[in-house]
């Protein structure tokens, strides 16, 4: 059984990788500023994390795989140390100038290694990969040019070749004497704010005032609203679901010690998100709204970033999404009246994601309150949190001013006029 043991201790090292990767790569996704950045790492996050799903259950065929799900402490200490530093394009930089061509190199090192035929089940698995890898290679290369990393990446090349490469199968060269970890000498925190690059910025786009923000409540729910607007609406509301990206993104390097499944589940929302997100980002400019012109919602990550991570999972799932479906239905009503059968469509595959996302909710709540220590029953728990956010609220909360001027910015007022109504 030497040859199986043998393959099933790769699978099982790049099983550690992948889910690694989802763990720590997604710090990378509100550092970035670009929505089509963070919208393509949660894709390839996502993509990861069904590596990691695949070669488990092979591995698990397999004698020698391991029973656990553990990370071990070297594979770890890497990829802590890649997100350090303090430029999140550096960081960007190292994961997929050093990591990820090393992870393509292992997966091709399996294949070269295996016997064609009697690991056939597993070797399907790695071709496949193997394409993965290389077309988020290609999808992430225009994006690593922006800043000069040469440093950090012979940094992190040290580090690798000190642990024989991912797979500790090449020889160990020691780390020089004037090597430092970053990661020993200081803990990794997030951002106070998520990055948005160069769009303009405010505290919400939800208000009362039609002069002041794009999203007029009331108007999504009075009957006398013309649907173009409450269509436009909706696609801005789903385009700020980029909050939702950035402060999801935060939770995985929070809970590091959680199950493969709920990380996977996690990484699934988080893709599911950016699709959202994209919904508005592609349909808005169709619809003749400058991107410029609309402003960044950021008081969600500001003030959720201050929690610990069990009271953002709560209030993402059993405030936010499961509290949006009443006033999504109206709106989906409404919108069914312009006979836009692709605004149908998103609408209706964003509400069947959402209620998967509070299902998630209901099983992965008590386990990420679990890993934080939290022994309250779970209903008591969301209540004292909705009562915290409103305090943290108070503080963190409202605190980032309009970037734009009212005559520049979109507006409730202006969106009557895109949709030919003022
Ligand atoms: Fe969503
Ligand atoms: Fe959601």
């Amino acid at each position: 059984m030497a040859a199986v043991q043998d393959m099933a201790r790769l699978l099982r090292l790049l099983f550690e990788i992948e889910r690694e990767f989802v763990c720590t790569a997604t710090t990378l996704i509100y550092r970035v500023g670009e929505p089509e950045q963070k919208y393509l790492l949660c894709q390839h996050v996502w993509e990861s994390a069904g590596h990691a799903r695949f070669l488990r259950e092979r591995g698990r065929e397999l004698s020698g795989f391991g029973t656990g799900e553990n990370v071990r402490a070297e594979l770890r200490q890497l990829f802590t140390e890649a997100v350090m530093p303090a430029d999140g394009y550096v960081a960007l930089a190292g994961f997929y100038r050093v990591f990820k061509p090393a992870l393509l190199a292992a997966y091709r090192h399996y294949l070269s290694a295996t016997h064609h035929l009697a690991d056939w089940p597993s070797r399907k698995l790695v071709e496949e990969f193997i394409a993965d890898e290389e077309r988020h290679a290609r999808e992430m290369e225009p994006w690593l040019g922006a800043v000069d990393a040469t440093a950090w990446l012979a940094h992190l090349r040290t580090a690798l070749a000190a642990n024989g490469d991912l797979l500790g199968d090449h020889p160990h060269s020691p780390l020089p004497t004037d090597f430092a970890w970053e990661s020993s000498g200081r803990a990794y925190a997030h951002l106070a704010t998520c990055n948005r690059g160069k769009y303009p910025t405010c505290s919400s786009v939800f208000s009362l005032d039609p002069a002041e923000t794009p999203i007029v409540r009331p108007w999504l729910v009075d009957p006398k609203t013309d649907a173009r607007v409450i269509r436009l609406m909706v696609y801005v509301w789903l385009m700020m679901e980029l909050d939702a990206v950035d402060y999801l993104a935060t939770i995985f390097i929070d809970t590091p010690d959680a199950p493969f499944d709920l990380h996977h589940d996690l990484a699934r929302h988080l893709w599911d998100e950016s699709r959202h997100s994209q919904f508005g980002y592609r349909q808005l400019p169709k619809l003749g709204v400058d991107l410029m012109t609309l402003e960044h919602s950021l008081d969600l990550y500001n003030i959720l970033v201050q929690m610990p991570p069990h009271e953002r999972y709560a209030m993402m799932t059993m405030e936010f999404e499961a509290g949006s479906f009443p006033t999504k239905a109206l709106v989906m009503d409404r919108v069914r009246e312009l006979n836009d059968f692709e605004a149908d469509t998103l609408l209706a595959f964003d509400r069947n994601d959402e209620q998967n996302h509070v299902r998630y909710g209901h099983h992965w709540l008590p386990e990420i309150m679990a890993l934080c220590g939290d022994t309250r029953p779970v209903e008591e728990f969301v209540k004292a949190t909705q009562a915290r956010f409103a305090a943290v609220a108070q503080v963190h909360g409202n605190r980032t001013p309009h970037a734009l001027p009212p005559e520049r910015r979109l507006t409730g007022n202006k969106l009557l006029k895109l949709a030919g109504v003022a």
